[in-house]
């Protein structure tokens, strides 16, 4: 009997409308378009604007498209994962809500909390849902509103980051397409570096925490930058090796994107060329765990069936990974 692997059937993204530019940025904190882009490669990112509107509105207007885009009905979806370290509360899951939005009946969803490796870690959790077996089609969702938990008076992580969701559809296939290889991998100590400070079980959320703004990002940016370049280019330049591909049988790179300098790192370790590299970070930041569905809708019609494609990210946790697909379309 084939082996069953798990194909990416479709993709769909989804942005709010407004626009935070590094020139808005310039009149909120000490700061310059030039130091932004030249640190970072951003020249703008969206923000999600509106009361009562969270991680799982972004979420489902992308998983809607998506169903749309593909043809499918909601009852037919088996498992919605959401990739988020924005959830729209504590509990429940915001794939739950997402499911709830989107008129997905038949399925169980969960949420995973792997930050800017999230998107990730939840396609190779699906996978092997489709592998298996168990479920036939499996809806992943990167949405993340980091403005949610963004200080716009620090000036080291305000300029960063972007809102934005992702969705991806899964589905078996016994062709030689789909997720071909993953590599994952967690460092706990890491947290020291990347993390936020309240609202958890440690330190519930209480007065003192709010006045002392420890319920956003908390980010040494440079330790965090020397883990990510050699992590995310290492374990990229690894899967690669372990299935003998080199630089010429792939057709895109696609890295998270949390800075330039990071991608161009990554790149230049595979000796992929710049034409090789899907990077928006420009129009979006750092949108955590959409970064990568937000390429592969952008790049979607570029890319032809049986193009080999690695994703490959680093974040909070620290989490990283890399995964070898081939497209099916
Ligand atoms: O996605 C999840 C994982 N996260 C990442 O991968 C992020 C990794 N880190 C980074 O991308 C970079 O470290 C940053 C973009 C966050 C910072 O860039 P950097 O080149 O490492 O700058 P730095 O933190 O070393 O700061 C250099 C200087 C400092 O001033 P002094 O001490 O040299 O006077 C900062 O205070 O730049 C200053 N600075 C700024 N200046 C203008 C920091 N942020 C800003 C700013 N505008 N927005």
């Amino acid at each position: 009997m084939s082996k069953i692997r798990a194909r990416i059937s479709g993709i769909h993204a989804w942005v709010p409308p407004y626009i935070l530019n590094n020139k808005e940025l310039e009149s909120m904190v000490e700061t310059s378009d030039e130091w932004i882009v030249s640190r970072t490669g951003i020249h703008e990112r969206h923000i999600l604007k509106g009361e009562g509107l969270g991680t799982s509105d972004m979420g489902a207007e992308a998983v809607r498209g998506l169903l749309e885009k593909t043809g499918t009905k909601p009852e037919e979806i088996d498992l919605l994962i959401c990739a988020t370290v924005t959830p729209d509360m504590m509990f429940p899951a915001t794939a739950n809500i997402i499911s709830d939005k989107a008129g997905i009946k038949n399925a169980f969803s969960y949420d995973v909390n792997a930050a800017c490796s999230g998107l990730l870690f939840s396609l190779v959790t699906a996978s092997k849902f489709i592998e298996t077996g168990s479920c036939k089609k499996v809806v992943v969702v990167g949405s993340d509103k980091m403005s949610s938990i963004t200080d716009y008076t620090n000036r080291e992580t305000c300029v960063l980051f972007g809102d934005a969701a992702g969705a991806i559809l899964l589905e078996p296939t016994t062709e030689e397409v789909g997720i071909m290889d993953s590599i994952l991998q967690t460092d706990g100590s890491g947290r020291v570096h990347l993390h936020m400070k309240a609202g958890g079980s440690i330190k519930p959320s209480s007065h003192e925490t709010v006045d002392a703004k420890e319920h956003f990002i908390y980010q040494e940016g440079q330790p965090v930058f020397k883990f990510a370049v050699t992590k995310m280019a290492d374990i990229a330049a690894e899967i690669m090796e372990r299935n003998n591909l080199s630089s010429k049988d792939i057709s895109y790179l696609v890295p998270h994107q949390a800075n330039l300098r990071i991608i161009e790192a990554t790149a230049r370790r595979m000796g992929v060329g710049k034409e090789q590299v899907m990077i928006n970070i420009g129009r979006y930041g750092n949108t955590t765990s959409a970064t990568i569905p937000l390429c592969l809708w952008e790049w979607e019609n570029k890319l032809k069936k049986g193009d080999n494609i690695i994703l490959a990210a680093f974040g909070g946790g620290f989490t990283w990974g890399s995964i070898w697909v081939k497209w099916s379309y």
